[in-house]
């Protein structure tokens, strides 16, 4: 994994409208587990896929709520890290040469902008914004109040939404069973078709529809290139598959095809 194929470093140095497809483990070297990896502390009995669900804030919203709450918590403490910054580069570096990098991700967290980088498009939403889960409106939430790094004792309910004065809040998130933000999903399909690289970093490619979103390039037999230290379900359909982890695969990819990685 120490070294880029020579092929992937020209296709690098050559694209000019780039889409970076980025999952979890993009932001795993920042410290954000990822959903697959097991959970420590109180939530150890539960896995992302039991939380992350409308049945679940349904049956026990205080558990739901305070799982995500300290996940933003968390979020707010952490950094992004030198693949989110290699990113940013690269996107200023193509917008500099009259090209384009459309960051489509299915990370609800912030490192991204937090790095510099413009996303298009959060295809599972936001951690940051609350909206009420009965009417909808928009719900301003205070950041919550502790440390991230210690998870909360106690669970605590999601505030009422003032609007309707009925629904709880709930994080601006997509949870399984639910639908991707339409815009979101167009303008990530927009940018697929009108790419000439897809670069996929840090998805286990198996969560619908966003693990599908590569195969239109495909389709159009648009180069693809896989950053995962390991395999995915995405893997087969892969022109590349460099084995690593995206902080330190990315910087080392774009320096090699001679991107600057520093400039603001
Ligand atoms: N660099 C790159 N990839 C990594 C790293 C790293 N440092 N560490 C782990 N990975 C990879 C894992 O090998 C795995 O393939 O990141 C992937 C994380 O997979 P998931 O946890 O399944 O995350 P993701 O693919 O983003 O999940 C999709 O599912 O739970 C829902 O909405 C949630 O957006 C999420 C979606
Ligand atoms: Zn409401």
């Amino acid at each position: 994994t120490e070294s880029v194929p020579e092929d992937v470093v020209t296709l690098v140095r050559e694209a000019r409208q780039v889409v970076a497809l980025s999952g979890a483990g993009m932001s795993a070297e920042s410290g954000v587990p990822t959903f697959r990896e097991v959970q420590r502390g109180l939530w150890e009995r539960f896995s992302a896929e039991e939380l992350a669900t409308p049945d679940a804030f349904e049956a026990d919203p205080a558990l739901v709520w305070t799982w995500y709450r300290w996940r933003q918590a968390l979020i707010a403490a952490v950094e992004p890290n030198p693949g989110h910054r290699a990113l940013a580069a690269w996107q200023r570096h193509l917008a500099d040469q009259g090209g384009w990098l459309a960051a489509v991700t299915q990370n609800v967290d912030d490192l991204h902008e937090r790095a510099g980088t413009d996303v298009l498009a959060h295809l599972h939403g936001s951690i940051t914004t609350h909206r009420c889960a009965d009417c909808q409106e928009p719900v301003e939430v205070p950041d919550p109040a502790y440390d991230g790094f210690t998870v909360p004792p106690e669970p605590e309910q999601p505030p009422r939404c003032p609007a309707c004065q009925e629904g709880l809040a709930r994080p601006d998130v997509v949870w399984f069973s639910e639908m991707l933000p339409a815009e979101a999903f167009d303008a990530a399909t927009a940018a697929i078709r009108a790419s000439d690289l897809v670069i996929v970093v840090g998805t286990s490619g198996i969560v619908q529809p966003a693990a599908s979103l590569p195969l239109l390039g495909l389709e159009r037999g648009v180069p693809l290139i896989e950053i995962n230290p390991e395999e995915t379900g995405l893997t087969e359909v892969m022109d590349f598959a460099i084995r690593g982890r995206s902080g330190e695969v990315l910087p080392r990819l774009l320096a090699a095809a001679g991107i600057p990685l520093d400039r603001r």
